[in-house]
């Protein structure tokens, strides 16, 4: 049987974050240049929003580039720049097509002047789209949204629009970029790396995770299905007890 065909339609994860990575190592694996690796992984991120909105899920989360990945050499951020905007303008037809909204998260204000530009239209093309949201997460890191969330609240306390009682973990979720995004059921990372890497720390904090030895461009729909049949296996208790959480 394939792992398509033991998924149970019944029990999908509404939303599904990967940390995408491998590129390099699988580039170097084939002999080449890191950019080769990143150019590779453009059809696993092709495939596996398919898979998605497919199967009916309702967010898709991909760690595109993150808050450290700035200090990676100028020639990689600069490729890997082009490679976003031009996939996402690239996939813009099939994303309206396939009703998936396009959704971003991070600290967009670092990227070049044009690179935002393009990339706020194709966002503006898919926002009238309400099957499945795939969420970029472009120049991010928790760190980043978390410190942006404490400022803007010291902001709205000196303004006197907030008081100390009015701050509960709700009111913090909605400071935070993924406001209206529900936490991720499930968390996939590739390539054998056993952390979080400064991903959506505050939302994963009961975030099922997997992970998989597979570098990311070779992660294939299957493998996709792999990850959620697993998930699909655990039993997610939230703190509370088997007999709590059966009732
Ligand atoms: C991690 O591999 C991957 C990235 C930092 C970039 C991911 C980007 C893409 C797949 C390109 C297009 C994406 C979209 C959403 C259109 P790594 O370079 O850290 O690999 P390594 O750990 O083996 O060096």
């Amino acid at each position: 049987m394939t792992y398509k065909q033991q998924i149970n339609t019944d029990k999908l994860p509404s939303h599904v974050a990967i940390i995408m990575d491998g590129n390099g190592r699988w580039a170097q694996q084939h002999g080449k240049e890191r950019i080769y690796g990143h150019q590779h992984g453009v059809q696993a991120v092709h495939d596996v929003t398919e898979a998605a909105a497919e199967l009916g899920l309702g967010y898709l989360t991909l760690y595109a580039f993150s808050t450290e990945n700035w200090n990676r050499p100028q020639p990689e951020i600069d490729a890997l720049m082009v490679l976003l905007v031009q996939t996402i303008e690239n996939e813009t037809p099939t994303l309206n097509k396939n009703n998936v909204r396009l959704l971003t998260i991070g600290n967009l204000e670092r990227l070049p002047e044009q690179t935002k530009i393009r990339l706020q239209r194709c966002i503006d093309a898919t926002s009238k789209n309400t099957g499945l949201s795939l969420v970029l997460a472009i120049s991010y890191s928790a760190r980043w949204e978390i410190t942006k969330a404490m400022t803007d609240i010291a902001k709205m306390a000196s303004y006197g629009g907030v008081k100390p009682e009015d701050i509960d973990e709700e009111f913090v979720a909605r400071q935070l970029s993924t406001r209206n995004i529900p936490d991720p059921d499930l968390l996939i990372r590739t390539s054998g790396e056993l952390r979080i890497s400064n991903f959506l720390l505050w939302q994963i904090a009961y975030t099922e995770l997997y992970f998989t030895d597979i570098y990311w461009p070779d992660f294939t729909k299957e493998e996709f299905y792999k990850a959620i049949v697993s998930y699909q296996h655990r039993q997610r208790r939230f703190g509370k007890t088997n007999e709590q959480q059966q009732q």
